[in-house]
């Protein structure tokens, strides 16, 4: 009888994942809410064929090399994967896999949230209702009360259209947004007329956008992309909105942009270090709304990335190429599946 492979998962995910995952791996779930400290997850993945990790584990070349004499896949449930040294995972003929496009209109959805939070001021108005401060103030209405800004027939500058990129630029049409876009590549003249978009180049994206919207991975091109020289080009007035990775902003840059005025506010998903420390300059701003790393965190996307976590583990014992392989190049050093 063949030996059963072995998966470590790193954090409690979804029933329904596990009974999928357990028709092919056994398993072993790390049941604490923060990860596994960086030493118990090296010394826990010689023990495993396959681990399904999460953005917050930091799965690095030493311990893709501690653990290559055994693990064969790591199934990332996430779209991002700066987390893992991909390059040395690939070295050493170890799968890597994602959770692409089942996040990507709740990801969206939360960036356009943070925007219209910023815009209109929710948050600050949430508060001066719930402490008291409306009530004080004896002011039913006031004509100068919490103004924001409109979002109407502004402009909105994406950086990075991507799949969630292009999700924003969907939303942006039905508020009247017009839409210019900073990428990698251009799109097709089809698509950027189906999306309204207009491609520049970053600079002019930056002096012309009244809201810019970040959406690329976390590269070594992309680390600190916005910098303190960037939001300096920055419209006066503008509002920054990031659900990406921290790091593409430089966050001490961001701060001093916030300190001396040069953006209207921010609206903040990821940050450079997380969680963030509630002492932060970042939380001293009441013109910045700030979240948890929950662009993906909805029950039906969560579900669906576990889900598909699972099913690219599932492939890879099956001695199929995992639908989402972020390291094709794998496929040509070691075929998929466990041999024993
Ligand atoms: P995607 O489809 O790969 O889109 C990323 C876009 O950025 C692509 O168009 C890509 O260009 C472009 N890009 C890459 N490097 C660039 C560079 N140096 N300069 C300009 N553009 C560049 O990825 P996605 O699914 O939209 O996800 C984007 C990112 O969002 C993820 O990597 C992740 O970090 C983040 N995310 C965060 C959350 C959250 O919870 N806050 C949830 C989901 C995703 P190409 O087309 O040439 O590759
Ligand atoms: C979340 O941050 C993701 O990359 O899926």
């Amino acid at each position: 009888m063949s030996k059963r492979p072995r998966v470590y998962i790193t954090r409690e995910i979804f029933s329904e994942a596990l009974e999928r995952l357990s028709s092919v791996y056994d398993y072993d779930v790390w049941d604490k809410c923060q990860p596994p400290p960086y030493e118990k997850l090296r010394e826990k993945l010689r023990e495993f064929d396959a681990v399904l990790s999460m953005v917050g584990d930091r799965i690095d070349c030493e311990i893709i090399k501690t653990a290559s004499h055994r693990l064969r896949i790591i199934a990332n449930m996430a779209v991002g994967y700066d987390n893992i040294d991909v390059r040395c995972a690939t070295q050493h003929s170890i799968y890597v896999t994602n959770t692409p496009d089942v996040l990507t209109e709740a990801t969206a959805d939360l960036a356009f949230a943070l925007l219209l939070a910023v815009a209109r001021r929710i948050v600050e108005g949430d508060h001066f209702v719930r402490w008291g401060e409306w009530w004080r103030s004896g002011t039913a209405f006031h004509p100068r009360m919490l103004l924001g800004v409109e979002l109407y027939g502004k402009t909105l500058g994406i950086i990075g259209m991507g799949r969630i990129g292009k999700a924003v630029a969907r939303r942006a049409r039905g508020f009247g947004l017009k839409i210019i876009y900073y990428s990698r590549r251009r799109l097709s003249e089809k698509e950027e007329r189906e999306l309204g978009a207009e491609y520049v180049d970053l600079d002019t994206l930056l002096a012309r956008s009244d809201f810019i919207s970040i959406h690329v991975p976390l590269t070594e091109e992309t680390r600190h992309m916005i910098d303190e020289k960037k939001l300096r080009i920055v419209k006066r007035g503008a509002i920054i909105i990031n659900t990406s990775r921290g790091a593409v902003i430089d966050n001490n840059a961001l701060v001093k942009a916030l300190e001396e005025g040069w953006i209207a506010g921010a609206g903040l998903d990821v940050y450079e270090e997380e969680p963030l420390n509630p002492n932060h300059p970042l939380t001293r701003f009441k013109n910045v709304v700030l979240t948890p790393h929950i662009g993906s965190a909805t029950k039906e996307t969560r579900l669906a990335m576990a889900m598909l976590a699972v099913e690219n583990l599932i492939a890879f014992a099956m001695g199929k190429e995992p639908p989402d392989l972020v390291n094709r190049e794998v496929l040509a050093v070691r075929p998929p599946g466990f041999t024993y």
